[in-house]
């Protein structure tokens, strides 16, 4: 193998609600380029089960998929599902390393709303500039046991983990250019149980939060309100959506209540971040997820926060076969999580 020919030591995994998508990329004259890519559907919701027995099941889907997919490393970067982690933006002053993993130590409690030794912490300088007193570091917790629950899932699977990491630090290395440092946006991502909303200057994250919507919950409402089974009510939603002016917005008068959580939220973060940055401007939203798919999702998010929305391209930083252009683009929405985890020793 030569020197600017490697295949990455490890893979990106995302263990997701619906499904489980593994990506591996290698070095190509300095570019980071596809090796393989792969995804299965897991019974919905599995991921959050504390049995055993379900911890079996994923492990044995993994597995699975790992040889299905052709993934030749059994080194794991997986990302930590945002509902059970918390992050904070803290600034400390400037330390080395270990006077810093001190010093984060002992005021975590002041940030993280859980007791600090029920959680395994970990932190990262996001801006350092010499110029500065100053340190702005982003602390992540996770609770002990969704720590230990996916540790038990890789392990049983037969392969190693080498880190855990917040999924909006993952989203930013693949949805956005790392030229662009100047330019602040937002990332939405919406899957089955979760929607994520992360904002960015450049890459690096300002506000991470997260609702506990997407397609299931949208799905519930329509089956709910209009009296349709689970199959019909997620064909209405993948039809309909948010479009006003189909079926005479029947769909669309059920789903906006539960879409407007997720606009509230992004109003909110918005308005977080202006008011700590009055001279600043969010440039865009940048959705992912399967549930941007949502026809009219995008159109209706522009409206609701008078910004540009525009659908993420995890493949913007990635070579890949010309002839695959179409295949990738088809699973865009899904491998965001995967793909930014595996660009982790390209893009910082
Ligand atoms: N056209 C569509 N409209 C709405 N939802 C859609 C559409 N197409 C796919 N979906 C939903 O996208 C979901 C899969 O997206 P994704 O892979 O991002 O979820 P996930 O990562 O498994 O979930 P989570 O992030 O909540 O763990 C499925 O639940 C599916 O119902
Ligand atoms: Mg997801």
């Amino acid at each position: 193998m030569e020197a600017f020919d490697q295949e990455q030591n490890y893979f990106g995994l995302d263990l997701g609600n619906s499904s489980i998508k593994v990506a591996q990329l290698r070095e190509l004259q300095g570019r980071p380029t596809l090796v393989t890519y792969g995804d299965m559907d897991i019974q919905e919701n599995i991921i959050m089960s504390d049995s055993l027995i379900d911890q079996d099941k994923v492990a044995g889907y993994l597995k699975q998929l790992v040889a299905d997919a052709n993934i030749s490393s059994k080194n794991v970067i997986a990302a930590l599902p945002s509902t059970s982690s918390f992050t904070a933006i803290i600034k400390t002053p400037r330390l080395n390393q270990k006077e810093l993993g001190e010093s984060i130590g002992y005021q975590a409690d002041k940030y993280i709303p859980m007791a600090i030794d029920q959680v395994k912490l970990d932190w990262a300088i996001i801006e350092d500039n010499p110029q500065e007193e100053e340190l702005t570091v982003l602390l992540v917790a996770a609770p002990n046991n969704i720590a230990t629950k996916y540790l038990n899932i890789i392990q049983k699977a037969g392969l190693e983990l080498l880190a855990l990491e917040v999924n909006a630090l993952a989203l930013a290395r693949s949805l956005t250019l790392a030229s662009q440092t100047e330019s602040n946006c937002m990332i939405v991502d919406i899957g089955t149980t979760n929607c994520d909303i992360a904002i960015f200057k450049g890459q690096v994250p300002q506000i991470v939060r997260s609702v506990g919507i997407g397609s299931k919950a949208i799905r519930r409402v329509i089956s709910q309100n209009l009296g349709l089974d689970e199959t019909q009510a997620d064909q209405f939603m993948k039809k309909f959506g948010m479009q006003e002016d189909k079926i005479e917005g029947q769909v669309f008068k059920t789903v906006k209540p539960v879409v407007d959580h997720i606009v509230d939220e992004i109003n909110k973060s918005i308005n977080y971040f202006i008011e700590r940055n009055p001279k600043l401007k969010i440039e865009k939203i940048i959705l992912t997820g399967g549930t941007s798919a949502l026809p009219g999702l995008p159109a209706y998010l522009a409206n609701s926060a008078k910004l540009t929305v525009e659908i993420g391209n995890p493949w913007v930083n990635i070579t890949y076969p010309a002839d695959m252009q179409q295949t990738l683009a088809s699973i865009s929405l899904n491998y965001a999580t995967s793909l930014g985890l595996a660009l982790r020793n390209f893009i910082r």
